[in-house]
């Protein structure tokens, strides 16, 4: 098709030796998930520990959106993430290795360790009445009692919801609002980067007004902030109580028990709760983080995400310590002291598996060379990359410079909903292509549709990307709202789940996504939806209508800009654009925050009154050639006025 032909990467030897899935196997295995798909799956669950089996494998529905596994097993997150470990001989094993935003602060909990400070904290839950099903709101810093949390919480059968840091307080009050938690934990603040973050003051913000009873803090800054009473209370305080016990067994919670929701954007309205569940969930992450990373005991592992992202929930928490891995968790930013600091990291920890984001790769390689050569990086054995499609320069860079020629790199695409890795290449099994994702996982079956017919092309194919099976870490719901949850996945094509990214398969049947085809920017790795974005705009007093569109950027992958129209008789001035800005900063935070707002004395909109985002899109990446007909535009002026004024260097 489109795609030129690409150098293609064999499999280095040694992972042909050694890997744990080699290129036969992956086909064996590949042919076995797609024909016996049940069998497949219950096989694949007897990875993780159940207290008690399930009696059905599967039941799904993709015309109802119904989706269920291993329906009526019992199983427990945390009993799999901790206790098993604890009861073999990785008791003394390194579990998290957390490394600060400062690099001399760095602290190591083996599995024992963990297991005890997830029960401290679950006894702490429970002496506030958390019970099986509560939810409770997690906004904190990348810091060791995150990762505490989410366990403690699961290990009492009760649902977590992490909000990224970097979220505002009103962002942080409509996910309060919208699922109702029994506590909030939040710190002081916290550090990025060698800044304060302040995470208490947003917190406060954020609670006022809601039902919110309980609020746990931990001391991370040492600023002093104030403590609501009876609402707040010290999480060193309550932990280290006398009446806390070490012990705290886990709830055996059903399959299909919730286990965490995290908001996510789409193309319309507010941000969604996407609905994980328990069995499923860790079968899919534990599996993928597995055979993906081809972990094997005594690797150490590093994943650069943050826990507020569904990356850091399976591939920092959940996968890794299923498997019993030694798993890195990072505080701070890739380019803090300096530009080397990821490399520094990893020849600290002995790093062997690395995964990170296409930006961060793109924003390090521009700084040149000499940050990564200075170190020594000897012990980095595999590379991944997830967030977005990675260019295939920066995807060489990485390879060469980092990898040194000899590390494959897995290109994993996934998202929020899925749970886990759909495609990937697996490093034993796949020759590699720059800037591909390579082949399905097990299980998974995709198909390229005609977006416009809604039929299913075969072979060398360009089209959106749906999904045709289920797989056990599929979201299960939109926490609140299942038709939401049927009408963004499920109407469009019938029968299938609709990712909302196009792709291009290849002759060989090599995947390559193209990005988002609906109202959804992707800027460093990070979702934000124009819709969002517009609504947070028109909420400043002189605005009368804000249109909003993703630009390609060189480091960031997609950047925002803003056309925006004023009420009449408003001047447009800078102060008004910062103004805008802080809108955006207040209502979301500061990812949201546009590179470019153009003032637009009008936007193209047919007659009914639709934007014209396609156009909008032509004309800030100067593409203004392939605008093609305005002729059914109510107003086809006004395309004149926007291409004159654009902005040319957003
Ligand atoms: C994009 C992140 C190309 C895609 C795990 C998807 C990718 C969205 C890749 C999900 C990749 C993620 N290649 N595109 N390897 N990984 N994407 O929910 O557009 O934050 O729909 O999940 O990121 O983003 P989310």
């Amino acid at each position: 098709m489109e795609q030129q032909q690409p150098k293609v990467y064999d499999i280095p030897d040694d992972y042909k030796q050694n890997a744990l899935i080699t290129e036969n196997r992956y086909h064996d295995m590949y042919r076995e998930a797609t024909e016996q798909n049940d069998v497949f799956w219950a096989k694949q669950a007897e990875i993780i520990h159940w207290f008690k089996k399930w009696d059905k494998v599967s039941e799904v529905d993709y015309h109802k959106a119904n989706i269920k596994w291993y329906i009526g097993g019992k199983t427990n997150v945390a009993y799999n993430c901790l206790d098993r470990h604890v009861m073999s001989s990785k008791k003394n094993q390194a579990a998290l290795i957390w490394e600060g935003d400062d690099p001399h602060d760095s602290k190591t909990y083996t599995y024992l360790q963990l297991h005890r400070e997830v029960s401290r904290f679950a006894n702490v839950l429970k002496k506030f009445g958390v019970k099986k099903g509560d939810r409770v709101i997690i906004y904190l810093p990348m810091i060791p009692e995150l990762a505490i949390s989410c366990l403690a919480i699961a290990r009492i059968g009760a649902v977590h919801s992490v909000v990224f840091g970097g979220f505002s307080a009103e962002a942080l009050k409509s996910r309060i609002l919208d699922c109702d938690p029994k506590v909030v934990i939040t710190s002081d603040g916290g550090f990025r980067g060698g800044k304060v973050v302040p995470l208490k003051k947003n917190c406060d913000a954020a609670l006022e007004g809601t039902n919110v009873k309980t609020c746990i803090v931990v001391k991370r800054t040492h600023d002093t902030v104030p403590l609501t009473t009876p609402r707040d209370h010290w999480w060193h305080t309550e932990t280290n109580s006398a009446d806390i016990r070490n012990e705290c067994p886990a709830e055996q919670v059903d399959a299909e028990d919730p286990l965490f929701i995290l908001y996510t954007s789409g193309s319309t309205g507010k941000p969604k709760g996407v609905l994980h569940t328990t069995g499923g969930y860790l079968v899919y992450a534990s599996m993928t983080h597995r055979y993906v990373f081809d972990y094997k005991d005594g690797d150490t592992y590093w994943c650069t995400a943050d826990i507020g992202w569904i990356t850091g929930h399976s591939y920092i928490l959940y996968g890794p310590l299923a498997n019993g891995a030694t798993t890195v968790m990072f505080e701070g930013v890739p380019n803090y002291p300096d530009y080397g600091r990821f490399w520094d990291v990893i020849d600290k920890h002995q790093v062997n598996i690395f995964y990170t984001a296409p930006t961060a790769i793109r924003a390090i390689a521009k700084e040149g060379d000499e940050h990564v050569n200075k170190r020594s990086l000897t012990s980095l054995r595999l590379l991944g990359s997830v967030g977005e499609p990675i260019n295939p320069e920066a995807w060489e860079w990485y390879h060469k410079t980092v990898g040194k020629g000899k590390c494959p790199i897995v290109d994993t695409f996934w998202q929020t909903e899925t749970g886990g890795i759909l495609i990937t290449p697996l490093p034993g099994a796949t020759p590699l292509k720059p800037g591909s994702a390579t082949r399905p996982f097990f299980g998974i079956q995709p198909a390229v549709l005609d977006p416009t017919t809604g039929k299913e092309l075969e072979g060398e194919a360009k089209g959106v990307l749906c999904m045709k099976a289920s797989w056990p870490g599929q979201m299960r719901t939109v926490f609140g709202d299942h038709d939401r949850f049927f009408q963004t996945y499920f109407s469009q094509y019938k029968g299938y789940y609709f990712t909302g990214d196009g792709c291009i398969r290849d002759k060989d049947g090599y995947y390559w996504i193209t990005g988002r085809v609906d109202d959804v920017i992707n800027v460093s790795g990070h979702r934000i939806g124009t819709a969002e974005v517009e609504s947070a705009i028109v909420l400043h007093k002189n605005v009368a209508e804000a249109a909003v569109i993703g630009i390609n950027h060189k480091i960031k992958g997609q950047a925002i800009y803003a056309f925006v129209t004023l009420n009449t008789g408003i001047t447009p001035s800078e102060d008004l654009k910062k103004e805008i800005v802080q809108c955006i900063r207040t209502e979301i935070g500061p990812i949201a925050s546009p590179d470019a707002i153009q003032w637009a004395p009008a936007l193209p909109k047919t007659r009914s009154g639709k934007i014209m985002r396609r156009i909008l899109r032509k004309i800030a990446d100067f593409q203004e050639n392939e605008i093609g007909d305005t002729s059914t535009l109510a107003d086809p002026s006004v395309v004149d006025d926007l291409i004159k004024n654009r902005i040319k260097d957003a």
